[in-house]
């Protein structure tokens, strides 16, 4: 180290060191990929060039990094085949040079590629089963880590954050990285929105994915209208199966004639009634909604179909 100093400070006498140094210089790195950027110092003429060296703290020796030797300001250098091993500490510096000009080196800090990436969010999509999630990560996410061995070793969760899309409720949890992972103990026909981060102990510098929304299973009829005119058929029909049964039951007992031509005209008259006014609720609902033109409603992910066209429908 000392006979490196030594050396260094002769060459800098021998060549005049009259250029700013570099300033802001970084390593950042987002899945592994590692990039080193820089600004010129202040005053920099326009023609300089710079160079880029890196040292790991077991060797620390510096190394010009090929195809970083004649950068100019605004480039950028490309450290991912360089900074090779996940553990290691590593540190760049930069310098300006010129026709017979330098200056000094600046440098980075402290980079260790594991802990200090920024791990993107994996890419996955939810399904419902009941009264639980599906949630299946895909192959894409984790074949980046594919070149590094080290990092595939390492122990990987998965964290999620899953939200009740009715009230905003939410909870966290962190699973194994699986394929597949099953998020039990939900509300059956609830939707659910989840978003994903990589995780391990090791690096907390993960990001999160975009929000995915499904049902546990299919949501309840939300738009009872839709179903009105069906239900209306239907309960009329009900009334009138009751009706029979029950005189039927009646017809079978020994109910004098009298009692029976009784109760038979006061269930007509009831049935009657009933119907009657089912169809007047039907007319009436039916001319609030032409008036109002209520608009078409989507929820979520499935489009319902409109108020209107579904009352049409059955016409
Ligand atoms: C260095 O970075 C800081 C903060 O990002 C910025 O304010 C400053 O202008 C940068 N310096 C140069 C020379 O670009
Ligand atoms: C950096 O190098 C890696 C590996 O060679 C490559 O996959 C990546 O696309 C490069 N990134 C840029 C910004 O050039
Ligand atoms: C660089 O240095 C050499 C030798 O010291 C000298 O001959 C030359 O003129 C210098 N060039 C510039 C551009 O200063």
């Amino acid at each position: 180290m000392g006979l490196w100093t030594l050396l260094l400070l002769h060459f800098h006498l021998a060549v005049c060191v009259c250029l700013p140094a570099p300033s802001n210089v970084s390593i950042s790195s987002y899945n592994m990929e590692h990039i080193l950027r820089f600004s010129p110092g202040p005053g920099t003429p326009p023609d300089a060039l710079f160079t880029v060296q890196i040292s790991n703290s077991r060797r620390q020796r510096w190394k010009t990094v090929a195809g970083c030797q004649e950068l100019t300001a605004g480039q950028t250098c490309n450290l991912t085949e360089k900074l090779k091993d996940v553990w290691d500490l590593y540190t760049a510096q930069v310098r300006a040079s010129r026709t017979n000009q330098t200056s000094q080196w600046t440098r980075s800090r402290e980079f260790q590629p594991l802990t200090d990436t920024v791990l993107g969010p994996p890419d996955f999509s939810v399904s419902g089963c009941g009264n639980c999630l599906i949630l299946q990560i895909r192959d894409s996410s984790w074949s980046r880590f594919d070149h590094n061995v080290q990092l595939k070793n390492l122990y990987w969760e998965v964290e999620f954050n899953v939200k009740r899309t009715r009230d905003g409720a939410e909870f966290r949890l962190k699973l194994p990285y699986e394929q597949k992972s099953v998020i039990s103990h939900l509300q059956p026909g609830v939707e659910y929105c989840v978003s994903a981060s990589f995780t391990s102990i090791l690096n907390h510098n993960a990001v999160s994915s975009e929000r995915h929304c499904a049902f546990t299973s299919p949501p309840p009829p939300r738009h009872t209208c839709k179903y009105l005119p069906v239900s209306v058929r239907n309960a009329a029909a009900c009334w009138i199966y009751a009706l029979c049964n029950v005189y039927e039951m009646l017809w079978e007992s020994d109910l004098s004639p009298a009692w029976l031509s009784v109760l038979l005209v006061l269930g007509l008259v009831g049935g009657f009634s009933l119907v009657l006014v089912l169809v007047v609720c039907r007319v009436i609902f039916r001319n609030k909604v032409q008036k109002h033109q209520i608009p078409c409603m989507k929820f979520t992910s499935q489009p319902y179909s409109c108020l209107m066209t579904s009352l049409n429908e059955e016409d």
